[in-house]
């Protein structure tokens, strides 16, 4: 999608349609006077949206699009009002949309861009990779985006960030065959082959174990792909020593291995590898932005699968750190393969702090939803910057506690740890596991399992996947 910006006052090319913002009680939407049969249609509430048309000859459409009131607003009620103009005209097909922004006095108008771009762009987004006639598939989707009296760089910055979301979606909407640890390890050369600032170390199969990465080994073991440990260097401040490793979990389908999952809960998991999505999508906005910080992004990638060369329930394996799990159930290996990519960071990548991103628990979903992602952290500042990203973004975090007491379900009588717990808090349970693998250093945990995907369109959030954890990181990053 291409994105112009224009002065308020300039005249824009022609598109199909200028879509006109309205605080709801107010008597004109920008410059245009409401009449009173127009009002009895349509009363502003945030999102509703009315079709006008113009006398003969004069063009183009006006679409009215309503933001509720003005005393209310905030960014995501400009955000969603956005994403609901972006959906009608994707329903009309129209390929090139004027904008006139709202004008508030409660934000910036680099904060306005950002939101209104944000609710058009990422509405704007189709899975095409299994259509037979991608092409055409695309030139249905809104082509051109003319902003009036925004701000350029915002306008800029935002469709690099949006872009990025979409590449995360794309992969976690990908096949997952296609989509395998070896394809994450590609995606991830290809970064670093387009942005000099990013370098990428791949390990395989028989790197992991000599490593002694056991945990990522077993795990990928009974998969006829290859598990992999992707490392990818951004370096955007080479003066500083501050260092914020990412963890993503790159579980490429998630069958429950021995352990297997019921068939209902197996559909989707595709989308087990949200984390490293989310990462790599992150790695790409901040390479783009040239953000002045330096990130090291970790993805331990395998397939949990099913075969004769399954890892096994009951037995012990051996992590990167030298503790010993005992596997209590084969379905908990996102903890396993995180606990080996966690040691790794702690023990050589200096990192200042830690963040993971995984599609962890199914409990996440029951306790939050698919609205808001559970943070589990031993740092309050960390946590606090990643729910003040997260209200900025609507990437919301909820933190959980770590709560101590609960850590002697994860003791084991054959091994130093077990892989689940037997009560309840089950989210908990798993972050607790993970945070004996990291040691001191200022660590949050981020459980995406519910915000990763949706049945349906939400907003601007797309079916599918919904590229989760992008906006948020970044934000955070930029902020840092
Ligand atoms: N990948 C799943 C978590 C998940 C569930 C993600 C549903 C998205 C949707 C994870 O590996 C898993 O299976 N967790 C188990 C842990 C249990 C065996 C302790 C779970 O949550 O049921
Ligand atoms: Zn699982
Ligand atoms: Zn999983």
């Amino acid at each position: 999608m291409d994105v112009n910006v224009f002065k308020a006052n300039a005249t824009p090319p022609i598109a199909d349609i200028v879509v006109v913002p309205f605080w709801k009680g107010a008597m004109k939407a920008g410059a245009l006077e409401l009449s009173k049969a127009i009002l009895a249609d349509f009363n502003g509430d945030k999102g509703q949206t009315l079709l006008l048309y113009q006398q003969e000859g004069k063009e183009p459409r006006i679409l009215l699009l309503g933001m509720g009131d003005y005393n209310k607003a905030t960014l995501e009620v400009i955000r969603s009002s956005f994403a609901s103009a972006a959906h009608f005209c994707r329903s009309k097909k129209l390929k090139s949309i004027n904008v006139v922004m709202p004008e508030t006095e409660l934000f910036s108008l680099n904060e306005v861009t950002q939101a209104v771009l944000e609710g058009i762009y990422l509405s704007n987004y189709a899975f095409l990779t299994h259509k037979s006639k991608p092409e055409e598939e695309a030139g249905k989707l809104i082509q051109t985006v003319n902003l009036m009296g925004a701000n350029a760089k915002a306008a800029q910055q935002t469709a690099i960030i949006c872009e990025a979301v979409h590449f995360a979606r794309d992969l976690v909407n990908g096949n997952a065959d296609d989509v395998t640890p070896e394809f994450l390890a590609q995606t991830a050369r290809t970064l670093a082959k387009e942005h000099k600032s990013i370098t990428a170390k791949i390990f395989d199969a028989k790197q992991i174990a000599k490593e002694g990465m056991g945990l990522l080994a077993v795990v990928g073991r009974g998969a006829a792909v290859e598990p992999r440990l992707i490392v990818l260097q951004y370096r955007g401040n080479l003066r500083s020593k501050d260092h914020t490793v990412l963890v993503g979990k790159g579980v490429t389908f998630d069958t429950g291995g021995l352990n297997i999952k019921p068939a209902t809960s197996m559909e989707h998991q595709r989308s087990d590898m949200g984390g490293a999505a989310a990462v790599l999508g992150t790695l790409k906005a901040i390479a783009e932005l040239g953000l002045k910080t330096n990130v090291t992004v970790v993805i331990p990638s395998a397939e949990n699968s099913i075969s004769s060369r399954s890892y096994k329930p009951g037995d012990v394996y051996h992590s990167y750190s030298g503790t010993t799990v005992e596997i209590g159930n084969t379905d908990a290996e996102g903890r396993l393969i995180l606990a080996d990519a966690l040691s790794y960071a702690v023990e050589e990548l200096k990192p200042t702090r830690i963040i993971d991103v995984a599609t962890l628990t199914g409990a996440i979903i029951v306790a939050l939803g698919d609205e808001v992602c559970g943070m589990m952290s031993n740092d309050d500042e960390l946590a606090e910057s990643l729910e003040r990203a997260g209200e900025e973004t609507y990437e919301r975090v909820w933190r959980l506690p770590l709560v101590e007491e609960y850590r002697t379900q994860l003791k084991s009588e054959r091994a130093d740890l077990k892989n689940i717990g037997g009560g309840g808090a089950g989210s908990i349970l798993a972050a607790l596991f993970l945070q004996a693998f990291v040691r001191n250093v200022p660590w949050a945990h981020l459980d995406i399992a519910g915000t990763r995907y949706l049945q349906e369109n939400k907003r601007y959030r797309s079916k599918g996947g919904t590229g989760m954890g992008v906006r948020l990181l970044v934000q955070y990053l930029r902020e840092l």
